[in-house]
């Protein structure tokens, strides 16, 4: 009996580990162009995500023709609806469409279970028509079959498949989503024991640089009041106004990542601080259903998720993200120790000369990593920012060493480009 039930368990590990790694939507889709608009908003709304974790399901997917007459005057929120109810929760593919018994069938979609369905709105009904075609329609009273199969596009017997319809499925009541911009963060935010967060975005007006992103997507990792009062908590008052806001911005992403989706994020993700080179950028540690967001001189777990409305998301963290560029284990930025008897740390005048170079029409070799366009005399000190990025990894005890190593490649790039 028991070892049954271990073998079942076992059986049911496998099983759901091979319902997640199945298929790829957004790879399936690539490899056709008519269809990309159709794969961008799958992606924007992260509904990829939910596709790829069921083991059978059959998309309908809409052409970029249709699909931009679709989207022209939607939200996001809107969007995802409309993709989710196209997302059928059973494996169709032509023959099976075909040959429905008695002509017409109900079936699941996404909307049905993961959206906001009331009633049996989230289920379509599929019906042989006149003439050979076949139509979909909203499980609504008095819908059209407006909706119908043009073509099959792929299909995974019998788990993924993906046809093409005409037009997309749609009820009076589906595009009611409100909208995110009425959001008032603040509230949501003081709600969520974040007080202290909701009063810096406000005195330093970073809450205009979130409202400017929500529209497109905004993911919020907002500290718990506890996360301030962390005893090794920098001071952060101590910070200029420019880096406090830096500090902010580093706590938002502007795109739409509910958690379930943060753990499918691999390598680097941009914030609304990234000034690109990887600056300013996160990453993310999933461990079953534990997510954390590593900065690289600290990690911090994300406590909940106090609001997830597309495209706006807002996490409580466990504690303050400290960006590496700020606090990456130098006293300060500007004071950059140049490692000793070594090659000089680089200076604005290396640096213009360096920047006049990279400038000239002649073909130039290709530039080493720590060598980017953007630097300029201005940037120079943020060699040092480069510098606590390489050693993101590290552990706090090999920072001084790491820092200097990679000071020392940096000008050592410098120095050799001076030649060049
Ligand atoms: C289809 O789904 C089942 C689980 O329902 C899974 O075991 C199988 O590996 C999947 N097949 C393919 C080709 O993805
Ligand atoms: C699916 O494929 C896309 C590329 O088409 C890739 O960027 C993405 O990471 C893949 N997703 C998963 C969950 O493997
Ligand atoms: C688009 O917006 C116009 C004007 O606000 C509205 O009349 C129309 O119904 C909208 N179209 C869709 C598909 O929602
Ligand atoms: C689908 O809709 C048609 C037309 O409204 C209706 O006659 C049929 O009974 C419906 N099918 C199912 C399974 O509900
Ligand atoms: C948002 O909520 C705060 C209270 O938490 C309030 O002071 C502010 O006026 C509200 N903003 C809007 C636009 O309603």
């Amino acid at each position: 009996m028991a070892a049954t039930g271990h073998l079942l368990f076992v059986l049911v590990i496998s099983m759901s580990v091979a319902a997640v790694s199945a298929h790829n939507i957004t790879a399936i889709l690539d490899g056709y162009p008519e269809y990309s608009l159709y794969n961008s908003y799958l992606s924007q709304t992260k509904v990829c995500d939910e596709i790829n974790s069921r083991s059978t399901v059959t998309s309908l997917v809409l052409t970029n023709g249709a699909m931009s007459s679709l989207v022209s005057n939607l939200s996001l929120a809107d969007i995802k609806n409309a993709l989710r109810l196209l997302t059928l929760l059973d494996y169709y593919d032509t023959k099976k469409l075909h040959s429905l018994h008695d002509g017409s069938e109900l079936t699941t979609t996404l909307y049905q279970t993961t959206g906001d369905a009331s009633g049996n709105m989230g289920h379509v009904n599929i019906t042989n028509l006149r003439g050979g075609k076949v139509g979909f329609a909203s499980a609504a009273p008095g819908s059209q079959f407006q909706a119908t199969y043009t073509k099959s596009v792929k299909q995974e017997p019998y788990n993924l498949s993906v046809l093409e319809v005409s037009d997309p499925i749609t009820f009076p009541g589906l595009f009611n989503s409100p909208s995110a911009a009425s959001t008032n963060l603040t509230a949501l935010l003081e709600k969520a024991g974040c007080k202290q967060f909701a009063h810096l975005i406000v005195s330093s007006g970073v809450i205009k640089v979130y409202q400017a992103a929500m529209d497109k997507g905004l993911t919020l990792f907002a500290p718990t009041d506890d996360a301030f009062h962390a005893k090794d908590l920098p001071d952060l008052s101590k910070l200029t106004s420019v880096d406090l806001e830096k500090v902010l911005q580093y706590h938002a992403l502007p795109q739409y990542a509910p958690k379930a989706s943060l753990k499918t994020i691999k390598g680097n993700i941009q914030t609304l601080a990234s000034t690109g080179a990887g600056k300013y950028d996160l990453s993310v540690i999933a461990k079953g259903d534990d997510v954390s967001i590593d900065t690289g001189v600290d990690k911090s777990r994300v406590a909940s998720t106090v609001l997830d409305d597309t495209p706006t998301v807002i996490h409580t963290m466990d504690s303050v993200l400290l960006p590496p560029e700020l606090f990456g284990g130098a006293p300060s930025p500007a004071l950059a120790p140049a490692p000793e008897g070594s090659a000089p740390a680089p200076s604005p005048k290396a640096a213009g000369k360096k920047k006049k170079k990279s400038k000239s029409p002649s073909h130039s070799p290709p530039a080493p990593p720590a060598d980017t366009p953007e630097m300029s005399p201005v940037d120079a000190p943020d060699a040092e920012g480069a510098a606590d990025k390489a050693d993101v990894k590290k552990k706090n005890g090999a920072t001084a060493v790491a820092t200097s190593f990679a000071a020392t490649m940096a000008s050592a790039a410098l120095f050799a480009a001076s030649f060049l």
